[in-house]
């Protein structure tokens, strides 16, 4: 096929080898964007706050939701027990790893029964196409997908070829019957959904199920949300009794134990959508073999380098010859930059052995220069503070547009590091 530019007329003309046909037939006209009706997506309501929270308000009818997670985080508990509460949808469970009895046992162990709920267990894509034909479900649980194996393709299940295809079978099927399905899916060694990253781009959501697995709380995050926002995060607490929504986090995550300990520092975060209080936890100690230890959890380690070199250089305090240790409580992973002002205070609270008084929280970030920026929805983060109970909140100076009258909390607010802990220390 070639393109030729006709210069005097200055049109474009394509000329098609008679072989081809390059202009198809087609019979449907492309809208105006202005002209494009929207209908609300109807939504399946799982019952579960949290877990709808994520999906952006519940599932939407047809879509493939893919929930990854490392084994043994709660994967399957999570979805048997929305498959469990969904009530009147008819769902089925389909497991390539348990048996109907092994997951009737964990049926009974969340104490959750349903007339609605079908289990096969079963691995060949065809075989469980022929049971969606049959039964004609409400809702299609596969878990998990790399435990599927077609016919079509000779590799094994859990290759990059069978993952491609069987997600593909399920994709037409979906779409063409408006089935929602939720996929389950492991992760690898590196902690990325295992198999091909086609699966990400095949699915319409793709959530993560995360946490420590010493500890019972765990987040749901949307990494990918073709229906609603990815800003949104669930959190869910593990119990022997299957999992328990968590909606107000910040209770669950403040000890209100540490009255007059050294090195707790209360930070008023933002994770998701939420505000939460989140307690940072940090023991500095003399270094006892020659090189310090840097330790975090739940923290970035490049960041609390930063901090500490910034606490160093700008704040006057040796730190080099410490090890310091860091933790936020809870087994909570924090993105939100805002929780450098109590990490640093925590950090200092230890050195020099001095509490942090329990009524005051706070929230900035700190740059190199140790001044303290300004974050995000601040009121929000004022008002979880109030709500808890708390006396005093440091925030940035440079916060635009804020009016102190209307909280019942002491707001006061800081733009160098010294300031804060002239406040917090003096
Ligand atoms: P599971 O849902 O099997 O994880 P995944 O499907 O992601 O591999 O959950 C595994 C862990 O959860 C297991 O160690 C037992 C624990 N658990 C509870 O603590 N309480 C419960 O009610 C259930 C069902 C499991
Ligand atoms: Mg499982």
């Amino acid at each position: 096929m070639e393109y030729l530019c006709g210069r005097g007329s200055g049109k474009i003309q394509y000329q098609a080898s008679a072989s081809q046909n390059f202009f198809e037939t087609v019979t449907a006209k492309p809208a105006l964007i202005k002209d494009v009706p929207i209908s609300e997506l109807p939504r399946i309501n799982t019952s579960n706050m949290e877990l709808d929270r994520v999906l952006g308000g519940g599932m939407v009818p047809g879509s493939l939701i893919l929930v990854g997670g490392e084994p043994g985080i709660g994967k399957s508990t999570l979805v048997l027990q929305m498959a469990l509460r969904i009530g009147s949808q008819k769902v089925l469970y389909v497991s390539g790893e348990e048996s109907p009895q092994q997951i009737k046992l964990r049926a009974d162990r969340i104490h959750q029964g349903s007339e609605n709920c079908l289990v096969v267990s079963e691995t060949s894509m065809e075989k469980i196409l022929g049971h969606v034909k049959n039964i004609n479900p409400d809702l299609l649980v596969i878990d998990s997908i790399q435990t599927l194996s077609s016919e079509s393709v000779e590799s094994l299940p859990g290759s990059v070829s069978q993952i491609r295809e069987c997600t593909g079978s399920i994709l037409r099927v979906a779409k063409e019957t408006n089935l929602p399905v939720v996929l389950i899916g492991h992760i690898n060694k590196e902690g990325n959904l295992a198999g091909p990253k086609v699966l990400e781009h095949m699915v319409d959501v793709v959530l993560q199920f995360e946490g420590d697995r010493n500890h019972m709380y765990r987040i749901l995050r949307s990494i990918k949300n073709r229906f609603g926002s990815t800003a949104e995060i669930g959190i869910f607490e593990m119990l022997g009794n299957g999992l328990r929504e968590v909606t107000n986090p910040s209770e669950l995550l403040l000890s209100h134990h540490h009255d007059n300990l050294s090195g707790v520092a209360i930070s008023a975060a933002i994770e998701g959508m939420r505000p939460f209080l989140i307690e940072t936890q940090a023991l500095v100690s003399t270094a006892a073999y020659g090189t310090p230890q840097r330790s975090a959890t739940g923290f970035d380690l490049r960041r609390l380098n930063m901090l500490l070199a910034v606490l160093e250089k700008r704040a006057g305090f040796k730190l080099a010859v410490k090890d310091v240790f860091l933790n936020i409580a809870g087994g909570i992973k924090v993105n939100d930059p805002s929780i450098d002002l109590a990490v640093v205070s925590a950090i200092l609270s230890s050195n020099i052995d001095i509490p942090v008084t329990s009524s005051v929280c706070m929230a900035g970030e700190v740059g190199l220069s140790g001044e303290i920026r300004p974050v995000t929805r601040i009121e929000q983060r004022i008002g979880e503070a109030s709500k808890l109970g708390f006396e005093q909140i440091i925030i940035p100076k440079f916060t635009k547009g804020l009016d102190l009258v209307k909280y019942d909390i002491q707001v006061t607010q800081v733009s160098k590091l010294e300031e804060a802990f002239k406040l917090l220390f003096a």
